[in-house]
């Protein structure tokens, strides 16, 4: 009785022979039997990683590497012999037979490259899924050698980089994409002092990450830990080491030296996208602005260098004529004995090869300690892992200091007593004094006060044109703190202790404001009203006045507070200060000189002048800075309420997320929760949210997915579709996608050409991705980022997304009413 017919039998005898020989080439190990020759491949058992025989298209020669198996192009992470090529392919990987030697050796009998494995019973090498080549005992399986020892020029996860057992683990730039050979790009890890890593070009300091401040590079404030991967940094009498780790594998990522570069890549599918690049702009290039210059980069990327408070240029002549390597020295000598301490903040930490640590003692014996010694010249905390911990004591001059637009270091260095206080309170009396008199005496006498005292201040602080702006700027808008024991002027000042927010006067809010005037009134917000401002030195403002602060407006100031003084990214718009003042509660945010995105991309006029790279780069931005929300920040958090009107543009159309009044941060482990209030504006709310009060990050991606397709088509999500029969914006986006329409769907601006089209089609993937009606079909802000970013990614079709009716008239008219306001919140009690 034959169940198989013939034909069976023969498929699966012919599958056997085809596939077959496949199975037994992909091994992953060599043993003294089984060495490995070209074609031939070591595959680990993952299938990740191939070691093998490779050569580059420059030259006509042979290499033994490790590769990922499946990316399209060729990623070599590893090479043996990168400065002993081979002339042809000939080489063979054994073990040799004499039981001595892993080598890797041509017909000609040279030995290009070796390991020693004399002292071994019987050894094995094999490729593992890590990418690491180990040679090992073969049943015992202790590894006496492995490559993860001695990286090339890529950090693989749990590749440590660094000092370990005596040795430096370090990386070291191939000489050009196609040639392995070493180069003199290397990175460098200095264990003196506050240990740190470099990337050199021979001994020449190009870059620093800054220490380790117990979350990330000092020096890399975006390096946060995420649900993603986890950095880790290990520094004690032993080991001193780098690496990280994968907790989502849903992609592969590498850091790489690339040339003077430092890179992480990320892929999804078979592509790699660059990730970042470090250095990143011109102040990260080292000691740019010399010993005690600080480093400011502005939007153009063009260093502008200041001295610290106190200090003044080495060489005035050489200072103006943009040369700063010579830096700054001080005003005045320290005295030692009458010295004080500037703070500053939000910078990265100087060079901390001459530090001295102390890991047991707190920040005030710290501040004790440095006052004592003459040659300490700043102080800061060690660890920030839990508050801060641990003292940093640097001797000599401050080099390499920059400043950064949020989650920078704070650190406090020494001045002559004598010095700046006295210098920055007579500069702030004498400017509160040129009001007074000017308000009393008129423009005439102001133009001539505002002469004379300027005068006397360049006559008498010559230096302070060069002070920090960082400090400028936070001495002109701290007013006095401790009129009041209020309780919120405690919240206000931020429990979080590296972070103080500024205190406005409500005196200094009305003159800016010219007492809230109807002109400069910019917009009505979710909790109050939004009105422009403008500071005594021009500085421009934007002051939300809370609105009847009795009952729940309370709760949602101190949670925007406490939110956003901890939030610091480009992508979201940043508190400068709080002010409370009786019943008044005010928040003041930098100035947005283009408003909020719906002024724009709903209005005839403006919205024509957006191009598509515009919108790409307003897309992008939103989705950065919902990303830094929900898993790159210190926090995470929800925002609940996205919407164009809460995107603020900068005068470079740049985006910024604000309004976190709704915000919520979300502990633990815990993916999702349900409120009894459900509120968020209609048309951004996810369906799950707005029935069910259910909310997750998923509830972000829905709006993240509506804003995406309103800023393609300029149509706001809730508008009626003249004759259309859609009932919303999402559902005629849909139709339109599965009709194979997309392009309709175009704001009329945008010109669709052979270098766009597929960057369009894209954002309108992502953004139908985005807006699914179930949330687990939602792509995570991680993904989206990374689809935008990947021409060549493969997308998932889109289901259908939430809201979808179909188009069946009797629907329309029972669907969620159009006529509720797109502004200000709303309460629905969930079904
Ligand atoms: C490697 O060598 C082979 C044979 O010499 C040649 O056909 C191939 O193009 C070379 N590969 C590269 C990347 O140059
Ligand atoms: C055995 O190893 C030694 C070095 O330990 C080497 O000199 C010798 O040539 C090897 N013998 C063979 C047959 O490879
Ligand atoms: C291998 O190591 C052993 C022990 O350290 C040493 O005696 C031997 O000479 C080494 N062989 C080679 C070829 O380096
Ligand atoms: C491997 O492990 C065994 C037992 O744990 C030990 O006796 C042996 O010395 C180890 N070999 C090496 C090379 O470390
Ligand atoms: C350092 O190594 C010594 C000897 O191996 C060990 O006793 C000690 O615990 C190690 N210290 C740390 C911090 O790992
Ligand atoms: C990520 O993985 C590392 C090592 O595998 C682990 O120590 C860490 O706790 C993980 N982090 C998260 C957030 O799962
Ligand atoms: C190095 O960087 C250049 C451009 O930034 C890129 O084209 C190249 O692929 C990178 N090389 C590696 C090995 O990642
Ligand atoms: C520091 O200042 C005090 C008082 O002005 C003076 O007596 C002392 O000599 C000064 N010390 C140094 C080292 O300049
Ligand atoms: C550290 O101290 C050494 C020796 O005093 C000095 O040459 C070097 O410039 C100092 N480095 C920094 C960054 O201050
Ligand atoms: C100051 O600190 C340095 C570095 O720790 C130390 O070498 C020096 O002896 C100290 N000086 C005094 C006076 O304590």
């Amino acid at each position: 009785m034959n169940k198989w017919p013939l034909t069976h039998l023969l498929l699966h005898l012919f599958i056997t022979i085809i596939f077959l020989p496949s199975l037994t080439l992909s091994r992953d190990t060599i043993t003294i039997d089984s060495p490995l020759a070209y074609p031939d491949s070591l595959v680990s058992s993952g299938r990740t990683f191939t070691l093998g025989l490779f050569n580059t298209s420059k030259s006509n020669l042979w290499y033994l590497g490790i590769w990922y198996t499946q990316t399209t192009q060729q990623t070599v992470v590893w090479v043996a012999n990168r400065d002993t090529p081979m002339p042809d392919s000939t080489g063979v990987l054994s073990i040799n037979t004499n039981r001595s030697i892993l080598q890797l050796q041509t017909s000609s009998v040279k030995v290009f490259w070796s390991v020693n494995s004399s002292t071994m019973v019987s050894p094995i090498a094999q490729i593992l899924d890590t990418g690491n080549f180990v040679l090992m005992e073969k049943d015992i399986g202790n590894i006496t050698w492995q490559s993860f020892d001695y990286p090339t020029d890529t950090l693989l996860p749990g590749l440590k980089s660094g000092w370990i057992e005596g040795q430096y683990h370090l990386l070291n730039s191939w000489t050009s994409s196609n040639d392995p050979t070493s180069s003199t790009y290397q990175t460098k890890l200095v264990l003196a002092g506050w240990s740190e890593l470099f990337i050199c070009d021979g001994s020449k300091r190009i870059y620093r990450t800054g220490p380790w401040n117990g979350v990330h590079f000092a020096g890399e404030p975006q390096m946060t830990p995420n649900s993603q991967l986890t950095f880790v940094y290990v520094s004690n009498q032993n080991e001193t080491y780098f690496t990280f780790y994968m907790n989502d594998t849903s992609f592969m990522s590498r850091l790489v030296l690339n040339q003077s570069f430092l890179q992480r890549y990320v892929s999804i599918g078979s592509s790699w996208t660059l990730y970042w690049s470090l250095p990143r702009d011109n102040c990260d290039n080292y000691a740019q602005c010399g010993p005690n210059g600080v480093c400011n980069v502005d939007s153009s990327n063009s260093p502008d260098c200041t001295c610290l408070t106190g200090f003044e240029p080495k060489s005035e002549k050489e200072w103006m004529l943009h040369d700063r390597t010579e830096g700054c020295i001080r005003s005045v000598e320290l005295n030692c004995t009458r010295d004080e301490f500037i703070t500053i903040n939000d910078v990265k930490f100087p060079d901390s090869t001459n530090v001295t640590v102390y890991s047991t003692i707190g920040l005030s014996e710290c501040r004790r300690r440095c006052l004592m010694n003459c040659s300490c010249t700043a102080y800061s905390s060690l660890n920030i892992l839990n508050g801060e911990n641990g003292c940093a004591m640097w001797m000599g001059d401050l080099v390499d200091i920059r400043t950064f637009n949020g989650g920078g270091s704070t650190f406090y260095y020494r001045v002559a007593g004598s010095e700046v206080p006295a210098t920055s309170i007579a500069t702030k009396k004498k400017n509160a004094a040129v009001i007074v008199i000017s308000v009393a005496l008129g423009l005439l006498i102001l133009a001539l006060v505002a002469y004379i005292i300027q005068w006397k201040v360049i006559k008498n602080h010559g230096n302070s044109a060069y002070s920090h702006r960082q400090t400028q700027i936070s001495e002109e808008f701290r007013q006095p703190f401790a009129t009041t024991g209020n309780k919120v002027l405690e919240e206000c000042s931020s429990k979080r202790n590296f972070m103080s927010l500024p205190i406005f006067n409500a005196s200094v809010i009305l003159a800016a404001t010219k007492n809230f005037a109807l002109s400069n009134k910019l917009g009505e917000g979710g909790f109050g009203t939004v009105y422009k401002g403008e500071l005594e030195r021009g500085e421009k403002i934007a002051v939300k006045r809370l609105a009847d602060f009795s009952t729940q407006g309370v709760g949602e100031f101190k949670n925007e507070v406490d939110l956003i003084a901890e939030l610091q990214h480009v992508n979201l718009v940043r508190l400068l200060g709080c002010c409370v003042e009786g019943d008044e509660r005010m928040l003041i945010y930098e100035y947005m000189e283009n408003k909020s995105l719906d002024t724009i991309i709903f209005d005839k006029a403006k919205s024509s002048q957006l191009d598509w790279q515009k919108r790409f780069e307003i897309i992008k931005g939103i989705a950065r800075g919902v990303l830094y929300l929900h898993q790159d920040s210190r926090l995470r958090i929800i925002h609940r309420d996205l919407k164009a009107s809460n995107v603020l543009l900068d005068k470079n159309m740049n985006p910024k997320i604000s309004d976190f009044g709704l915000a919520r941060i979300f502990c633990g482990d815990e993916k999702k929760w349900q409120t009894s209030r459900v509120v968020g504006t209609y048309g951004y709310m996810s369906p799950e949210y707005a029935m069910d009060g259910v909310f997750s990050v998923k509830t972000d991606v829905f709006s993240f997915g509506v804003l995406v397709l309103e800023i393609i088509s300029g149509r706001k999500s809730r508008a009626i579709f003249g004759a259309e029969p859609f009932i919303n914006l999402l559902c005629y986006g849909w139709a339109l996608w599965k009709n194979g329409k997309a392009f309709d769907l175009l704001h009329t601006s945008i010109l669709v050409n052979s270098n766009n089209n597929s960057e369009i089609i894209r954002c309108i993937h992502v953004g139908l991705l985005c807006v699914q009606d179930r949330p687990e079909d939602r792509p995570h802000m991680s993904e989206v980022i990374l689809m935008l970013n990947s021409p060549h990614a493969l997308l998932p079709q889109p289901k259908q997304p939430g809201y979808f009716i179909d188009m069946v008239p009797g629907h329309m008219e029972s669907s969620l009413s159009y006529t509720v306001h797109d502004t200000s919140i709303t309460t629905v009690e969930p079904r």
